[in-house]
């Protein structure tokens, strides 16, 4: 593990397999070279991020509450200005990237805050995780396959969103996000606001579409502890910089970390 504020590879060997030429070629699918980026004009909340993921793995983001942690996935996903430094994604630079254009380049996200339309059924919720298709057909397969992988969104498939518990919301939003066949999801604290069973069941989906369908995630947690338990890696972001990274057993087993981040034990 390294203690730094620049981009150091810290290659593991535990990339799962995935079928694009960058896991052939063991390059990350997604860099982030020292970004600055930031609400007001004159003042940056970013000042240097530095991270990378490779295909096929789990990327775990932990730091206090206020560190940047949500204004990095802003920034990737074009809701902010990158100011300086750049973003490349599946060999392409996407530093000025628009919304819209990084759903098309295959980056979803499910937000820290609820995003679901409550008063929409769960078909519908997932629909709009593809709003950009035209093909109703396509919809309807990819709608199926999500059902595969969630059989209790098809139990759910005609319940309002809204009526759903906050665990099978979570789920929906998840599965939403997977609509787009994305090759990067982004997930915004995804145990956010759920009790620990529940969190569990939730990270154990995660590792098992990672698993499965080699999904690559790059996620933020407050739940630092399980967070970089499933993770392949992790990155500490303090006052808008990353101040540790590396394996998550790494992480977890580094007593600066745990003093700081993981409650002292
Ligand atoms: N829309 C906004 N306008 C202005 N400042 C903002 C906005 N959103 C966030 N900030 C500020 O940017 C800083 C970083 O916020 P961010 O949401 O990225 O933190 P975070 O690490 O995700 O925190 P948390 O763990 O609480 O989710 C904070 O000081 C916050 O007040
Ligand atoms: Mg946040």
């Amino acid at each position: 593990m390294v203690r730094t504020g620049v981009m150091t590879m810290t290659g593991n060997g535990l990339t799962s397999s995935s079928s694009t030429k960058l896991a052939r070629a063991g390059r990350p699918l997604l860099e982030i070279h020292d970004v600055y980026a930031g609400y007001n004009v004159d003042f940056d909340i970013l000042k240097g991020v530095s991270m990378h993921v490779k295909p096929g793995e789990i990327v775990c983001v932990i730091g206090p509450n206020g560190a940047g942690k949500s204004t990095v996935f802003k920034a990737l996903y074009g809701f902010l200005n990158v100011r300086q430094g750049r973003v490349l994604f599946d060999d392409q630079d996407i530093s000025d990237i628009r919304p819209q254009d990084a759903l098309k380049a295959g980056i979803t996200i499910v937000p820290q805050l609820r995003s679901l339309f409550p008063q929409m059924t769960v078909y519908e919720n997932l629909e709009m995780g593809m709003y950009l298709e035209k093909d109703k057909e396509r919809i309807k397969r990819r709608i199926n396959y999500i059902y595969d992988l969630f059989p209790r969104l098809a139990e759910r498939t005609s319940q309002k969103a809204g009526t759903m518990s906050g665990g099978e919301q979570r789920m929906l939003e998840i599965g939403r996000a997977l609509m787009w066949e994305p090759k990067l999801v982004l997930m915004d604290e995804p145990s956010a606001g759920l009790a620990p069973l529940i969190t569990k069941m939730i990270f154990r989906n995660i590792q098992r579409l990672n698993r499965e369908i080699g999904l690559t995630v790059l996620m933020i947690e407050q739940n630092a502890r399980q967070g970089l338990e499933i993770s392949n890696r992790g990155y500490v972001l303090e006052l808008g910089k990353n101040s540790y990274e590396g394996t998550g057993h790494e992480l977890l087993s580094n007593a600066e970390v745990r003093r700081a981040f993981l409650g002292g034990r």
